[in-house]
This record gives C-alpha cells, structure tokens and sequence, in this order.
C-alpha cells in the first residue's frame, strides 16, 4: 500500500510526514520522531504505557493505525506535557508521593492524569481511579499514584 502523506500538531510543533497508512503512530513517534517517551509494554491496547492525547483525549499509540488520523490533528506527547506547567506539577508530585518504582508505566500515567486535570481540576478519587484505570502498573499497587493525583489536584495553576 502507498505512503500517505499527514500534517500533523505534535506538542505544539506542525509536523509532516509520510508512511504506510497502516503504521502505528507509537512507531511513528518512537521510531521516525525519536519522542521514546512512550513506552511499548503489551503491544495490544492493554496497558496504557504508550498513552498520548490525540485531539486532547488518551490513546493507546501502540494499537491506532496511524493513517487514521486525519490531516490536522493534534498529538501530545509525554515530552510535550513536561514542558506545561501541569505536567511539571503532575511529575513533582509523583517524585514526592513516592508513586514511581521501575518507572515503565509513568509516562501513560502523568499523560492520562494531565489529561483528566486539564478537564477536571479538582477530581474525586472515583474519578482519578476511572481516569487511569486503562493504565496498568505492576510496582505500586496504585495507592501511591492515586495519591501523586490528588496532590497535583490541589497545586493545579490556573493557566494550563
Ligand atoms: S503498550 Fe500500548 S497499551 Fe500496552
Ligand atoms: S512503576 Fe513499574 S510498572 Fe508502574
């Protein structure tokens, strides 16, 4: 099947590219961008490790064929997110909460935990829990990233 051909906004930057419509936009990002931020674990949609917002709302990269998005679509990364002031108090509140262990998984889950604040700034736990709950960790045990949320949720900046 031919390349296509895509313009894209990823973290903020207008950005052309060219593959098979059947590629997999983890791949494009890993691969083709150097944006490894976004991790591969299962490769089947299961575990939220390669979570990035498209159009504001997370995605599983590692199962969207990357020909589905259209021209003008708009991409955030981990690595654009840790450049806004939420992410960097997202990321801070992860250090302090101690919600970090092997690491593999954080990336997904600040990208979907960004992506609940920018919307609802002050969450219940029920929310935080719903809002990650396509993300899997196999260290913490949840209680701590729970809580990483919940302190982010009170630091949150009035400009995004
Ligand atoms: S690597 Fe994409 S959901 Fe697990
Ligand atoms: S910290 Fe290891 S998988 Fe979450």
């Amino acid at each position: 099947m031919s390349n296509v051909q895509r313009t894209w906004t990823i973290n903020g930057k207008q950005t052309k590219l060219r593959f098979p419509p059947g590629r997999r936009l983890l791949d494009i990002l890993r691969d083709d961008l150097g944006l490894t931020g976004s991790k591969e674990s299962c490769g089947e949609g299961e575990c939220g490790a390669c979570t990035v917002l498209v159009n504001k709302e997370p995605v599983v990269s590692c199962i969207l064929p990357a020909g589905q998005l259209v021209n003008g679509t708009d991409i955030l990364t981990i690595e654009g997110i840790e450049k806004k002031r939420i992410g960097r108090v997202i990321q801070q509140a992860f250090l302090e909460c101690g919600a970090v262990q092997c690491g593999f998984c954080i990336p997904g889950m600040v990208v979907a935990a960004y992506a609940l604040l920018i919307k609802n700034p002050k969450p219940s736990v029920r929310a935080i829990r719903e809002a990650l709950a396509g993300n899997l960790c196999r260290c913490t045990g949840y209680t701590k990233i729970i809580q990483a949320v919940k302190l982010a949720a009170t630091r949150m900046p009035q400009r995004k």
